[in-house]
């Protein structure tokens, strides 16, 4: 109990303190109307940052960040490990993988000491591939699965597709997608609906903008909402209801909409996004061609509320059967 109020006390002083800076730091800002109140006032508070700029010993305090922090630190010796392997074995002159083009850059750059081509670079652009690359999609899956069971309708059309499209004696490519506007709509459904990454990741902005009527100083952090978009009740009606329809034009064609920005948009889009968007393809269509779809509930009682919704939007846990068709 002792320890918790030490915490709360902390907590506020710290909160006070961040509020009276940013208040004092205003003053500094360049002239122009107050910045967007939302993105560049509240979200330029970043808790994290602050706790741990001023008070770096909470990284020592119990809790379960400290199984985060363990998980990565261990994520990261693995890679250190496949990096010394990737050393040991290297020919410069036959590079296997994206290890051994970066190690050769590194020997080639070692004497400039503005190098990019760093070990901890290398180590940290391995950890985002992974991380970045593995959860959203697999998250999206296992998201998308379970917005099937609810709508067994919507299934059945894409195995029907399936069916008319591939068939069952080969397995699907993906040439066939452009030959599959409905599967396609689900897909591009299933990540609007879902909205995986709300605030998107933050972002920095390098030099003073200034952006409509508000400027943003440099050094503010930026998060964009992608929620805006693909809940934009004008480009898609009835945006809280799971409808394929707001991917199809009356004739069933694929309609591609400019709000459809799951990957983000702009320099820093997803580097993934074509090999995520082959995945999911790939691996939602081998599904259906195999099993059907079974809920262990009626499907009109699946909940499909996200179970948190943080920098991510995690689907709640569910069971499923897959019924060989
Ligand atoms: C459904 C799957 C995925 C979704 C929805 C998704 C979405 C996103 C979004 C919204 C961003 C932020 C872009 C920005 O900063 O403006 C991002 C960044 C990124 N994504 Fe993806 N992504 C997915 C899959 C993948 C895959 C499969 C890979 C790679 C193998 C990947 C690699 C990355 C990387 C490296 C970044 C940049 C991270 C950084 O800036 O540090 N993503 N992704």
């Amino acid at each position: 109990m002792a320890l918790f109020i030490v915490l709360v006390v902390c907590l506020s002083c710290l909160i006070l303190f961040s509020l009276w800076n940013r208040r004092h730091a205003k003053g500094k800002l360049p002239p122009g109307p107050t910045p967007l109140p939302i993105i560049g006032n509240i979200l330029q508070l970043d808790i994290k940052d602050i706790l741990y700029n001023f008070f770096p010993s909470l990284h020592y305090f119990p809790g379960s960040h400290n199984e985060l922090f363990k998980n990565i630190a261990n994520q990261k010796k693995f890679i250190m490990e496949k990096v010394k392997e990737h050393q040991e074995s290297l020919d410069i002159n036959n590079p296997q993988d994206f290890i051994d083009y970066f190690l050769i850059k590194m020997e080639k750059e070692k004497h400039n000491k503005q190098s990019d081509f760093t070990m901890d670079n290398l180590i940290i652009t391995i950890w985002d591939l992974f991380s970045a690359g593995t959860e959203t999609t697999s998250t999206t899956m296992k998201y998308g699965l379970l917005l099937l069971l609810k709508h067994p309708e919507v299934s059945a059309k894409v195995q029907e597709e399936i069916e008319r499209v591939i068939g069952r004696d080969r397995s699907p490519c993906m040439q066939d997608r452009s030959r599959m506007p409905y599967t396609d709509a689900v897909l591009h459904e299933i990540q609007r609906y879902i909205n995986l990454l709300p605030i998107n990741l933050p972002h920095t902005v390098t030099q003073d903008v200034k952006f409509r009527e508000y400027i943003f100083p440099k050094g503010t952090e930026i998060m964009v909402s992608l929620t805006s978009l693909l809940y934009d009740e004008k480009e898609f009606p009835n945006p809280q209801k799971f409808d394929p329809g707001h991917f199809l034009d009356e004739s069933g064609n694929f309609k591609k909409s400019d709000h459809f920005m799951a990957f983000s948009a702009g320099k820093r889009v997803c580097v993934g996004e074509g090999l995520a968007r082959m995945e999911l393809f790939l691996i939602l269509t081998s599904i259906l061609q195999h099993f059907t779809l079974k809920p262990l509930i009626d499907p009109k009682d699946i909940d499909t509320t996200p179970s948190t919704i943080g920098l991510g939007s995690i689907p709640p846990s569910y069971e499923l059967c897959f019924i060989p068709v």
